[in-house]
C-alpha cells in the first residue's frame, strides 16, 4: 500500500478530486449581518483559509431556519437570504482549488435565552446541569413542523449548491437538534421520530434523503457525527457506529467524527493518553466502515496526522483551532516547513474561574482570532485569559457569559 503524507490526494465517491487531506473543521464566525447574511468579513476569512492550503474547508454552522439560531451573528440560508453574498463568499472560499462545503444546522433546544424565547426540540427536555439559566426551557416539536425543518434542510442544501458552494456537511454531532433526536435523553417521543435507534434516526435519515433529492445525486453531502455523547444512558459508540453504517449505505459522502455536547464538551478535550481526541474508539470500529471518515480534535503534530493517516484510521485530518492561529497552516505542513503547532493555554491565573468558564474563554478567544483574520489583521497569540473576556464583554455585554455554543 503506498505511503499516504498529508498532501495525498483523496477521490470522493462521486469521483471529486480533493487536493490533499487537511480537512478545516467547522468553526462558527459569529461574524453575520444583522439579516444574517454572510458578507465581507466572511470573504475575507474564507479567501485567506482557502490560499491557506486545505483541501476542504466547511464552514462554520449555517442555520437553517431564522426562527432558531444557536448564537447572535449566524449565517441563515433560506428562501429569503441574499443569494449574491452567498455567491461571493463561495468565490472565496474556493480559490486555489479548494472545496468549500456549508455546513447545515438546526439549534434545537441549544438555543441561549438571548435568541430564543422558547427553543423547540424533539420533546420537551430541558437541562438540568446549571445551563438551565442559559436556555430556556424547549417545548416539542409538532409532526408538521419536523416535516417544515425537513424541506428546510433539504432547501437550504439546494440553494448552497446553486450559490456555488462544493458540499454541504449536516451537524449531526454536539447536542444540537440531531443529535438531541439521536439521544435517548432528549428524545422522548412516542410517535415513529422517537423510541428505539431506528426512530431516533428517522429525523437524520429523513434530512439526509430531502437534501439529496434536492442537491442531486453527485452533490457530496457530509455528516458530522458524535462517536458517543459521553453521558449515562445517552447515545453512545454502538448506536454511533449503527449510524455510521447506515448512513453510508444511503450513501453520504464523508462522516467527521466527534464527541460530547455542552454538558460534556469532550470536543476540546483528548479522550486519553492519546493526542488526538476520539482515535481509540476509531481504531476499534474503522475497519466495519466503507465510508470516508475525518476525525477531528487534537491534530497538531504532522507526524501524528500521517500515522493516523497511514493506519487508515482516518482519510483526512480534520483541524479547526490551529487554523484560526495560523490560516496558512494546511500549506505549511504540506511544505513540511511546519511540523507542530502549539495552542496558548489561556488562562486567567485564578484556577476557580478557568475551571468554571474554561470553554467560555476558549471559544472567545478563538472567535476573535477568526474576526482580526477577517479585518485583514493577523492573529494575536497570548495566554491571558482576561483579554478575550474583557473584549467579549465590552462587544456582547453580560450576555456573553452565556455559554452561546457548544460547537
Ligand atoms: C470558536 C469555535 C467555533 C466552533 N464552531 C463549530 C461549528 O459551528 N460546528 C461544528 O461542528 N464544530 C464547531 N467547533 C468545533 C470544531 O469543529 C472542532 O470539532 C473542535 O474545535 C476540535 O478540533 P480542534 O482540536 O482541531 O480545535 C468550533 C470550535 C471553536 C473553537
Amino acid at each position: 500500500m503506498t505511503n499516504l503524507n498529508v498532501d495525498s490526494p483523496l477521490t470522493l465517491t462521486n469521483g471529486q478530486n480533493i487536493k490533499n487531506r487537511l480537512f478545516k473543521a467547522a468553526m462558527s464566525e459569529a461574524l453575520a449581518s444583522k439579516d444574517h447574511n454572510p458578507n465581507e468579513y466572511h470573504q475575507v476569512l474564507y479567501r485567506k483559509w482557502a490560499e491557506g492550503g486545505s483541501g476542504i474547508v466547511v464552514t462554520g454552522n449555517v442555520m437553517v431556519d431564522r426562527n432558531a439560531l444557536g448564537e447572535p451573528g449566524n449565517v441563515v440560508l433560506d428562501s429569503k437570504s441574499n443569494r449574491n453574498n452567498f455567491i461571493s463568499w463561495s468565490n472565496a472560499g474556493t480559490v486555489n482549488n479548494t472545496n468549500l462545503w456549508m455546513q447545515l444546522n438546526h439549534p434545537g433546544r441549544q438555543s441561549p435565552k438571548s435568541v430564543s424565547a422558547q427553543p423547540v426540540a424533539p420533546s420537551a427536555v430541558p437541562f438540568d446541569s446549571n445551563l438551565k439559566q442559559f436556555f430556556n426551557p424547549p417545548r416539542e416539536l409538532t409532526k408538521r413542523e419536523i416535516d417544515r425543518l425537513i424541506e428546510k434542510f433539504g432547501e437550504a442544501a439546494q440553494l448552497a449548491k446553486e450559490t456555488g458552494f462544493s458540499g454541504v456537511q449536516i451537524h449531526g454531532a454536539h447536542g444540537y437538534l440531531v443529535s438531541q433526536f439521536l439521544s435517548p435523553i432528549t428524545n422522548r417521543r412516542t410517535d415513529e421520530f422517537g423510541g428505539d435507534l431506528t426512530g431516533r434516526m428517522l429525523f437524520l435519515k429523513k434530512i439526509y434523503l430531502e437534501m439529496r433529492r434536492k442537491a442531486g445525486e453527485t452533490f457530496p453531502i457530509g455528516l458530522k457525527l458524535n462517536i458517543s455523547d459521553f453521558t449515562e444512558g445517552g447515545f453512545n459508540e454502538k448506536e454511533s457506529l449503527t449510524v455510521m453504517k447506515k448512513m453510508s449505505d444511503l450513501g453520504i459522502d464523508l462522516i467527521e467524527i466527534s464527541g460530547g455536547n455542552y454538558d460534556n464538551p469532550k470536543m476540546f478535550k483528548a479522550s486519553s493518553d492519546e493526542e488526538v481526541f476520539f482515535i481509540d474508539y476509531v481504531k476499534e470500529i474503522r475497519h466495519r466502515l466503507d465510508t470516508l471518515i475525518v476525525i477531528t480534535g487534537g491534530f497538531r503534530k504532522l507526524s501524528t496526522m500521517e500515522k493516523a493517516l497511514n493506519s487508515h484510521y482516518t482519510d483526512m485530518i480534520g483541524l479547526a483551532r490551529p487554523l484560526a492561529l495560523k490560516p496558512e497552516l494546511s500549506n505549511a505542513l504540506v511544505s513540511r516547513q511546519t511540523k507542530t503547532i502549539e495552542l496558548p493555554r489561556l488562562t486567567t491565573g485564578l484556577p476557580a474561574i478557568d475551571d468554571k468558564i474554561g470553554g467560555l474563554i476558549g471559544i472567545s478567544y478563538y472567535e476573535q482570532q477568526m474576526a482580526r483574520i477577517a479585518e485583514g489583521k493577523e492573529p494575536e497569540i497570548y495566554r491571558n485569559a482576561w483579554k478575550p473576556i474583557v473584549k467579549t464583554l465590552r462587544v456582547h455585554g453580560l450576555r456573553a457569559l452565556t455559554p452561546r455554543r457548544s460547537k
